[in-house]
């Protein structure tokens, strides 16, 4: 019973919610975060002719973009646990593969860069995901690895009749997923440092906080996370129904504000010189 009940929270948390939702959850979190991912990218040089991987590549809105800046001569690999969202794109330089990041093999020291963003916060040992992820980088080629952190979540403006219940209420379901589940909810920090013990130079890092108003992009995105994760709290005793209502009511709010997640990207290069490029 035990053993089952740690099986079921390492499974990742959205992997059966309905196509049509999770889509549309995965679009929003990427019309908030893929500026940032590619204002970063785009710092590292990405360009023609690269072999890049995608990793835990969602609905593949990062690994299109890469696509589009490697063509015609690059490559980009796609994988993820659930690439029920990848196929079908027609792109001829984007390969999508359904790999497990912790489990399935991963070529070695292949990739002109590698990129991976909100997955290791997902995954029960992200250090060795890390390490996985930072192995697969070729010489004088790239990783970039974004994560959230969510210390900073809550409302804007305490004099907001919406603030203060929805500040308890966050709190409370942060803390019990703290605590219940493998997401860990303050990896993004984390990055800097796990990234410099993973033997790379020319290491940097930055941080992007997000904030937006009831009915944005952001507050709709965690309005469906919320949403994922109301059965499970409430059966779990760590929220109502009602205390479920009013943060979505909070959410649909124009005159609310809030303070969001937290995008830590953090990004080294593999010592030596920059091979020539072969096929993969
Ligand atoms: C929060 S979504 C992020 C998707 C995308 N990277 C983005 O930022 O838009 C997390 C993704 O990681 C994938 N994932 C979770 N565990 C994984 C694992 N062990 N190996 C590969 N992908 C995984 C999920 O299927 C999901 O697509």
């Amino acid at each position: 019973m035990i053993a089952q009940s740690i099986q079921k929270h390492r499974r990742y948390f959205a992997k059966d919610s309905p196509d049509a939702f999770e889509r549309e959850r995965l679009a929003l979190l990427t019309e908030v975060a893929d500026p940032i991912t590619t204002r970063r990218l785009s710092r590292l040089g990405v360009g023609p002719g690269w072999h890049c991987l995608e990793v835990g590549a969602g609905d593949g809105s990062v690994a299109r973009w890469l696509a589009s800046r490697v063509a015609p001569e690059g490559r980009v690999v796609a994988t993820d646990l659930d690439t029920r969202f990848l196929a079908r794109h027609g792109c001829p330089t984007l390969e999508v593969r359904t790999h497990d990041l912790l489990a399935d093999d991963l070529e070695e020291a292949r990739y002109d860069l590698v990129h991976c963003r909100f997955v290791l916060m997902h995954v029960h040992d992200p250090v060795r995901a890390l390490r996985r992820l930072a192995a697969a980088v070729r010489r004088g080629g790239w990783l970039l690895v974004e994560e959230m952190d969510t210390a900073a979540f809550g409302a804007a403006d305490a004099a907001h009749p919406c603030a203060a219940g929805f500040d308890r209420r966050m709190r409370a379901m942060l803390a019990a997923l703290r605590t219940t589940s493998t997401m860990d909810l303050d990896f993004g920090r984390r990055l800097p440092a796990l990234v410099e013990e993973q033997g790379l130079q020319e290491l940097g890092h930055d941080a992007t906080t997000f904030t937006g108003r009831g009915g944005s992009p952001l507050a709709r995105n965690r309005q469906m996370t919320l949403q994922l994760l109301r059965g499970r709290l409430v059966a779990a005793g760590v929220l109502t129904e009602s205390d479920f209502d009013d943060l979505h009511q909070a959410l649909e709010d124009p005159s609310f504000w809030f303070v969001g997640f937290t995008s830590f990207g953090a990004w080294g290069r593999a010592p030596g010189e920059v091979v020539t490029h072969y096929s993969i």
